[in-house]
């Protein structure tokens, strides 16, 4: 009989319909909003170096992720050319993510430690040097462009506010480990950070 009466009043169950539906999507929802505080660093995962930081800003500001992912996926194909799929726990201090999909180049989230730090220089002052096919664009300035000590120290304390588990005297000594470093320096010590204390293996 009740039946009867939602049956024939497109009204109310419409209305019905949206609560039915929305329990769904909270038993969905809910349980997200807790595991998102719950995800642990990946074991080793530690807040950037300054250097690191400050080279991550520049990737930022140079757009970088319009052409790279820093996300492998867990597809068999993947995993063979780039090594073990991302792992929530090796972004918690990446903050916004890089994880991405455009990927006119190849993924960077693993990218750490396949070149060497010359290699990584003469690649970003003009890529064509060494991989004569690529149509990544040169940054030569980040060569010549020196770092701003005093925004990082800034940054690093911002992050500590939200809780980055960096010490004061971490904070302290930073000037001191990107003075008269310059862009190139950061940006290749981020690269080679990247994904060194993933999962091994594929
Ligand atoms: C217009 C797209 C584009 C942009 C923007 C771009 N790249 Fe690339 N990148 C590529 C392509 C394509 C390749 C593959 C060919 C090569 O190695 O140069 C590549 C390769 C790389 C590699 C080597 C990866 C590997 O596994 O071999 C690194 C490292 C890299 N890029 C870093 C950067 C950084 C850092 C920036 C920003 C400063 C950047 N790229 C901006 C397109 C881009």
């Amino acid at each position: 009989m009740s039946h009867e009466k939602i049956e024939t009043n497109v009204g109310l169950m419409a209305v019905l319909i949206a609560v039915a539906i929305s329990f769904g999507g909270l038993a969905q929802i809910i349980p997200l909003m807790f595991q998102a505080e719950a995800i642990e660093p990946a074991p080793g995962v530690k807040p950037y170096g300054p250097l690191q930081l400050a080279g991550r800003d520049v990737y930022i500001r140079e757009g970088c992720y319009n052409c790279h992912s820093q996300m492998v996926r867990t597809l068999r194909f993947e995993t063979e050319r780039y090594g073990h799929y991302s792992l929530a726990g090796e972004s918690v201090y990446d903050r916004p993510f890089q994880w991405g999909s455009k990927r006119t180049g190849p993924d960077l989230a693993r990218v750490g430690g396949r070149y060497s730090d010359d290699w990584h220089r003469v690649h970003l002052i003009n890529p064509r040097d060494v991989v004569p096919e690529s149509n990544m664009p040169g940054y030569p300035w980040l060569a010549t462009t020196p770092l701003d000590a005093s925004t990082v120290v800034r940054r690093m304390r911002a992050l500590q506010t939200i809780g980055d588990p960096y010490s004061d005297e971490e904070i302290e000594g930073a000037a001191a480990l990107v003075q008269g470093k310059t862009e190139m320096d950061a940006v290749v010590a981020y690269l080679q950070g990247l994904g060194i204390h993933g999962p091994k293996g594929r």
